[in-house]
């Protein structure tokens, strides 16, 4: 019996720990515009990475961390060649490579610093840490035409969340929330959207939530934006990608388009969500809008990022609160009801990929 135990203990102690995030994806690390004219410090996925946009305009990411005597690379200073450590003056390239010690010819082999894949595409930032058994990527980062196409304006930020990031996916996922959370912004009649149609499909590691809410009372922000002349049919379709989602919604005058062509008119809202772990317990959440504007281009898009801001800033306080219970009631059962479908799913799949 003793035997039998300890064996157990021994083999869950040999056991390979599972990785505590889906390893080999492109993870988001930053919006484009973030990374100027310095060196930008972020711990992404627990490890601490310094990106930083070199001379020729190209996107770098290296260990946030000085092999001298350990200072932060992320409080160095950006040249044509690299980044220069804001302590002794070490500078590396963008291989990590460390090209010159001040006062000193021999640069030691052993002088250099790991570096990251990272691919700037569509104003989006994408690193790739990778695994011991797949340490080069094996696809491009993911497109995102709406940045892209001309046919939206759009701005976006980013959120630091005090909380683990597949509770922002279990938000985004289920939009039902909006008719009690955004009530001042894209929320409407709560009952509208506990009642809206909604399907749930997948396909390999993405999954598609559409819902659609028809005759509906166009919210604030809609109405602000769009010239509806009554009530509205609403649309919203989620696309969840592990390391990012994808959600397209907006509203027709009701009755004067059909919610299944890709080509509808009305007022439109595409939203591009990176979220991001940092630590098994804190987030980044890389946001961006994208939106369609019927006249007034700049005023309207600007309308649509502020009350997009206050949208976000509701979900981030809820998202917060929920966690701190989470922490203070320890794990308890929870219950599932009818939206939480597609965040089941997602989450289902977050596992999948943790225990292949
Ligand atoms: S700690 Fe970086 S140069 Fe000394
Ligand atoms: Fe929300």
């Amino acid at each position: 019996m003793i035997t039998s135990t300890s064996e157990s203990l021994a083999s869950e102690l040999s056991a390979p720990a599972l990785p505590e995030f889906p390893p080999n994806q492109w993870y988001v690390a930053a919006l484009g515009w973030e990374l100027q004219d310095k060196p930008l410090g972020r711990t992404l996925l627990n490890n601490p990475v310094v990106l930083f946009r070199k001379s020729d305009g190209m996107v770098a990411a290296l260990e946030d961390r000085c092999c001298h005597r350990a200072l932060p690379l992320s409080n160095g200073t950006l040249e044509a060649s690299g980044i220069r450590c804001g302590y002794h003056g070490l500078l590396f390239d963008d291989a990590g490579k460390c090209v010159e010690i001040p006062g000193q010819d021999k640069i030691p082999s052993k002088a250099r610093v790991a570096a990251y894949h990272v691919r700037e595409q569509d104003q989006i930032v994408w690193i790739w840490f990778g695994s011991a058994a797949q340490p080069e990527p094996d696809c491009e980062p993911p497109h995102y035409a709406v940045h892209s196409s001309g046919q939206y304006l759009f701005d976006g930020s980013v959120y630091h969340y005090e909380a683990p990031y597949q509770l922002i996916h279990d938000n985004l996922m289920d939009l039902s929330h909006l008719g009690y959370v955004h009530l001042r912004t894209i929320g409407g009649n709560a009952s509208i959207h506990m009642n809206a149609r909604m399907s749930v499909e997948s396909e390999g590691n993405v999954v598609r939530v559409v819902r659609h809410m028809r005759d509906s009372v166009p919210p604030p922000t809609y109405t602000a934006a769009y010239p509806f002349k009554g009530t509205v049919d609403r649309w919203q379709e989620i696309e969840f990608h592990v390391s990012h989602l994808r959600i397209w919604t907006g509203a027709v005058d009701a009755g004067s388009d059909s919610l299944d062509d890709p080509e509808r008119g009305g007022f439109h809202m595409r939203g591009f969500h990176g979220v991001t772990p940092e630590t098994a317990t804190t987030s980044h959440y890389f946001w961006t809008i994208a939106t369609n504007p019927a006249s007034d281009p700049q005023a309207i898009k600007d309308k649509v990022v502020e009350q997009t801001i206050l949208t976000f800033d509701e979900d981030k306080q809820v998202i917060e609160a929920q966690y701190r219970n989470l922490c203070r009631f320890g794990a308890r059962p929870m219950i599932d009801i009818h939206v939480d479908v597609g965040a089941n799913r997602a989450r289902r799949i977050i596992e999948q990929l943790r225990q292949a």
